[in-house]
C-alpha cells in the first residue's frame, strides 16, 4: 500500500530498507510470539514438584492435590491449603523471617479448578478479557490449582504493594532457601504469559530453585519449554 501510494516518489533505497525492517520484525516476532492457549496439553504427573502450569500446560478439571494441610493462622490470613511440603519449608521461611522482624503471611494458597473458574470470569467482566489473561490463569492453567503457589503479603498488609517491602526483598535473596522461586518476575511475562507479581512464588524443590535462582530463569526456562 505504501509502495502503491509513494512509489512514483520514492527511491529504490527507501523501500529495500523498510522491506528489510519488515522482515527483521517478522523474524524477531516469530521468535517470540507466544503460544498461549493455544496446542494446550493436559499434564500428566501434577504431583511432581517443578510441574509445570501455564498458558500451555494444563491440569484437569478435578485435579486435587492428595495432601493438601493448613496452613497455621499465624502465616496466613484465613484458612488457606498448601501440599505438606511447601507449607513445611514456608512455615520455616517464615519463621526465619520473623527472626529478621519481617512478616511473611499467605493470603491466596490453593485454589480449586472452579474457583479459579470464578476468579478469572469476574476479571474478564470488570477489567476485559485483555487485561484478565493477563493477570489471572483461566481454569485449569493456575499453578494454585497444583497447591504448590502461594500469594504472600508483608508488613504492609497489601499483597498488590509487596513488592515495595522488606519482606519481598528478604525473599529475592532467601527464599530460594526455602524452595521458592518468583514465578512471574519483571520482564518475563512473554514468557511466563503473566504480568509482574512480586507476590507470587511457587514451591519447586530447594534444589531446583537453586538452580532458577542462580541462573535467573523461569520455570519455562528451567524445564526448556520456553
Ligand atoms: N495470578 C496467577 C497467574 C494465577 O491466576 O494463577
Ligand atoms: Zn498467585
Amino acid at each position: 500500500i505504501y509502495y502503491i501510494r509513494y512509489g512514483d516518489n520514492m527511491n529504490k533505497r527507501k523501500i529495500k530498507t523498510i522491506i528489510f525492517i519488515i522482515l527483521i520484525i517478522n523474524i524477531v516476532g516469530d521468535d517470540i510470539k507466544p503460544n498461549f492457549y493455544k496446542n494446550i496439553k493436559l499434564v500428566k504427573e501434577p504431583f511432581t514438584y517443578d510441574v509445570l502450569i501455564n498458558k500451555e500446560y494444563r491440569l484437569e478439571e478435578d485435579y486435587i492435590p492428595y495432601d493438601l494441610v493448613k496452613i497455621k493462622l499465624e502465616f496466613a490470613n484465613n484458612y488457606k491449603y498448601l501440599r505438606k511440603e511447601a507449607c513445611e519449608s514456608f512455615i520455616k521461611m517464615s519463621k526465619q523471617a520473623k527472626k529478621h522482624n519481617l512478616s511473611i503471611i499467605g493470603v491466596s494458597a490453593f485454589r480449586s479448578y472452579k474457583y479459579q473458574n470464578n476468579l478469572y470470569n469476574y476479571y474478564v467482566q470488570e477489567k476485559g478479557i485483555k487485561y484478565a489473561d493477563s493477570a489471572s490463569a483461566r481454569p485449569g492453567h493456575s499453578e494454585h490449582q497444583t497447591g504448590l503457589a502461594l500469594d504472600v503479603m508483608g508488613s504492609n498488609n497489601d499483597y498488590n504493594l509487596f513488592g515495595e517491602t522488606n519482606e519481598f526483598k528478604w525473599m529475592i535473596k532467601n527464599a530460594y532457601k526455602y524452595g521458592f522461586i518468583l514465578r512471574y518476575p519483571k520482564n518475563k511475562e512473554h514468557i511466563t504469559g503473566f504480568k509482574y507479581e512480586p507476590w507470587h512464588w511457587r514451591y519447586v524443590g530447594i534444589k531446583v530453585a537453586k538452580i532458577i535462582h542462580n541462573n535467573n530463569i523461569t520455570l519455562e526456562e528451567y524445564q526448556k519449554k520456553a
